[in-house]
């Protein structure tokens, strides 16, 4: 874990409401990996704490986050431009990591919890695994990330909770799987775009389940809203699904380095685990939801 300072290299709005953020390291930093998190000041002294973000795509001494505006500290960060410098703190917590025995993988991630599941998807590109996204937004104007889904993943399915957009893709670099919008899947239709296409209430979580049968994932990674990962716990006991399933959590931090205790969660064994340093990637049995 290195602080260092940082160069802004590109600063833009990828979505409603939502910025890529590249920044220049510099230095190499080693044990950067997709699920690890990265605490950035957000540009001024005003907010002493930093802001904790998942690292979305890394090289050497690059690091790309995408981050939603919330709320004063994100609204400052959006301000920042190319050559503005940042102080960071990285690369904290645990991460992902996928064994051999892993080839078939489940991505399930709601609002700014795709960022992580994209950054498994960069990390593991060319490992020749199967990746099955399901990813899920608030509306149409949310939908962000779509084609490097689309591009790195086997199949991906596109949900939205209004129905204002969706789609289900299957690359076809991978046979045998069918390339269909959910209209030409025969599936109730709530709302027709323009063209007549026909897109369903969905989240991400429901999408997985409809799917699951044909993915037969070997592991589930997810991250979103805790009630989507509630939702996800609750599913998988339900259908007996005895697949492991990790899952990120988003909790308010102070230092984001295992010191302050302001992150603690319930473990299912009755004790506490720090977000920060002892996740964010738990099982998912391990924790309480
Ligand atoms: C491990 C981890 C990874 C994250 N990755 C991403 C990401 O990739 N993209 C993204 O958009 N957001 C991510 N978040 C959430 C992000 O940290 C908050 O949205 C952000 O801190 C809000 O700051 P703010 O000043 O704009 O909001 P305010 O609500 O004004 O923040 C006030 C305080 O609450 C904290 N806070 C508010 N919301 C959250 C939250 N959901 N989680 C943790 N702390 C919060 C802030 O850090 C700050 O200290 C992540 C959170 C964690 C814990
Ligand atoms: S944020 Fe301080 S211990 Fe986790």
């Amino acid at each position: 874990m290195k602080e260092l300072r940082a160069k802004v290299l590109e600063n833009v709005p990828v979505a409603a409401g939502v910025n890529r953020l590249t920044f220049l390291l510099p230095e190499a930093v080693e044990g950067l990996r997709c699920g690890r998190f990265v605490n950035l000041s957000v540009g001024d002294g005003a907010h002493l704490l930093r802001r904790p973000i998942a690292i979305c795509e890394y090289s050497e001494n690059t690091v790309t986050v995408c981050y939603q505006i919330k709320g004063a500290g994100t609204r400052l960060l959006a301000q920042r431009r190319a050559g503005d410098m940042l102080s960071c703190v990285l690369p904290l917590g645990n991460g992902f990591v996928l064994r051999e025995n892993e080839q078939r993988v489940a991505l399930i991630g709601g609002g700014v919890g795709v960022f992580p599941m994209l950054s498994v998807l960069h990390a593991y590109k060319g490992s020749g695994r199967q990746f099955y996204s399901y990813i899920g937004f608030r509306n149409k104007a949310a939908v962000c990330a779509e084609e490097a889904f689309k591009a790195l993943s086997a199949c991906c399915a596109i949900v939205t909770d209004d129905g204002s957009y969706g789609a289900f893709i299957a690359s076809e670099r991978f046979g045998g799987l069918r390339v269909s919008a959910d209209a030409e899947r025969s599936l109730p239709a709530d709302r027709k775009d323009e063209g007549g296409q026909a897109f369903r209430r969905m989240n991400a979580v429901a999408a997985f389940f409809e799917d699951a049968e044909r993915a037969k994932p070997d592991v589930i990674l997810a991250c979103g809203p805790l009630p989507m990962l509630r939702v996800l716990k609750a599913g998988l006991a339900e259908r007996g699904l005895r697949v492991p399933c990790y899952v990120s959590l988003e909790e308010r931090m102070g230092c984001g380095i295992g010191a302050c205790l302001v992150c603690v969660c319930d473990t299912e064994g009755g004790e506490h685990a720090r977000v920060c340093k002892d996740g964010p990637v738990f099982s998912i049995g391990e924790v309480k939801l």
